[in-house]
């Protein structure tokens, strides 16, 4: 017979599957998407239905908890993270020692690892309650990052964190607040950004997610693995696409907005441009949360007043790609990013912080599947590979060669 704890190291048959795009690398109760039909679920709630009726704290402690909070829990949860409403001081010179120049998702992706240093009895869990502590400790330090590096870029003075403002609020207002002037939430504006935040809130094991797991299967630290997701996430393929999509949207604009022109580029297998914002691995129908986003964006933009010539190129866009074989045959649909920049704009939020709020929704499902890989034991990833490469041969001194 067979002795299984030999085959253990010895290589087998092994599966080649580029990209992973049929190879599941965990068991997860977090998030469910049928890419099929087009759907989402956070713990088994519809993602319309948490959009309209939730927000973003609520959905942070589904995601983490396992179930939506009650009242106490919720003002527990609430408290929990206010308790680390602040940011430690020597921080700051690091975020100092970058140039104004510096990509905000590269600021935030070193300040995050930084955390660690600062906060090192935080990295030592032990135990559930040891990963929920270092989970509120993270949520409520990265929202004051995300601020940091968007006050960085424009040379502006950090804000203190407010606790009697709710989590949103809260970044916003960090974020936002010039010095010596009042300073006003507007609810349009806190809603739309709730709603955006919630839609990025997780989407099981992608790129960075997948990338947060990865490194956290080694035992790494919590801070330092979500610091390897916001690296990844960086990517135009990835988060990176909503600043993609815009400057897109631009540069037609600019080009005296030949839309077709552009269809066509894409289309074009000699020419490397993509339909930013297009298309999905998973999705091969729609983007659920597309359809929501795109609500909002006419919702935001109609309630600010404001008409961008970005969102009548984006429909004009839309309106030609869904209507063209080469998109049809090959199922390209518009993703939630292909909105998302839209609002930031309207918002205010500069091109380059668009990724870094992308950051900002995803830091609860990365925190929650990292959670859930430590307490399920996963095993150190590590996956196998085809060689392909020189056979055997001998080294040849550099005289020689
Ligand atoms: N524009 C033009 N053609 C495209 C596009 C696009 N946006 N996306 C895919 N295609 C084509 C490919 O060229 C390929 O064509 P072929 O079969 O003739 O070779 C086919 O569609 C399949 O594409 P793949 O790259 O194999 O699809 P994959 O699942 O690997 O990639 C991805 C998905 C990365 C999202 C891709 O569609 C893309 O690059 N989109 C643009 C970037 C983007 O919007 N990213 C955001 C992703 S969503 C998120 O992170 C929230």
């Amino acid at each position: 017979g067979i002795d299984i704890s030999k085959l253990r190291d010895q290589t087998g048959l092994i599966t080649l599957d580029l990209g992973y795009k049929n190879t599941g690398a965990t068991l997860s109760d977090i998030t469910y998407l049928d890419g099929d039909k087009g759907e989402l679920f956070y713990r088994g709630y519809p993602i319309e239905q948490i959009a309209e009726k939730s927000n973003f704290t609520e959905v942070m402690y589904l995601l983490l908890h396992g179930e939506l909070p009650n009242q106490e829990q919720f003002l527990q949860f609430q408290k929990n993270i206010n308790k680390y409403n602040y940011v430690a001081e020597e921080m700051k010179k690091i975020l100092d020692a970058f140039p104004r120049s510096a990509h905000p998702m590269g600021v935030l992706s070193t300040l995050t690892s930084a955390l660690t240093a600062f906060n090192p009895k935080a990295v030592n869990v032990k135990n559930k309650e040891d990963l929920d502590h270092a989970a509120e400790m993270l949520l409520a330090k990265f929202s004051h990052l995300c601020a940091w590096t968007y006050r960085k870029t424009l040379g502006l003075p950090l804000n203190h964190g407010d606790n009697n403002l709710n989590y949103v609020e809260n970044f916003y207002k960090m974020t936002f607040r010039m010095p010596n002037q009042d300073f006003e939430l507007d609810p349009v504006v806190v809603d739309a950004l709730d709603k955006i935040l919630i839609l990025h809130a997780d989407h099981e094991q992608n790129c960075s997610t997948s990338t947060v797991r990865m490194v956290g299967s080694a035992q790494t630290g919590l801070f330092a693995s979500i610091s390897a997701g916001v690296s990844a996430l960086w990517g135009p393929l990835h988060g990176g696409a909503n600043q993609a999509v815009i400057e897109m949207l631009e540069h037609i604009e600019q080009d005296s907005g030949d839309v077709a022109k552009y269809v066509a580029k894409a289309k074009d297998k000699n020419d490397s441009f993509r339909l930013m914002g297009f298309g999905h691995r998973v999705y091969k129908n729609f983007d659920p949360r597309a359809r929501i986003i795109k609500k909002a964006t006419y919702d935001v933009l109609n309630k600010l007043g404001i008409q961008d010539k970005a969102l009548d190129i984006a429909m004009q866009l839309e309106k030609v790609a869904l209507e063209d074989d080469y998109f049809v045959e090959r199922q390209l649909y518009p993703n939630v990013d292909f909105y998302s920049g839209i609002i930031y704009r309207a918002l205010g939020i500069p091109t380059e912080m668009f990724t870094v709020m992308f950051a900002l929704g995803r830091l609860p499902g990365w925190i929650s599947q990292w959670k859930e890989m430590r307490l399920h034991g996963d095993p150190i990833g590590r996956p196998r590979q085809v060689y392909q490469g020189a056979q055997q041969r001998d080294y040849v001194p550099m005289e020689s060669r």
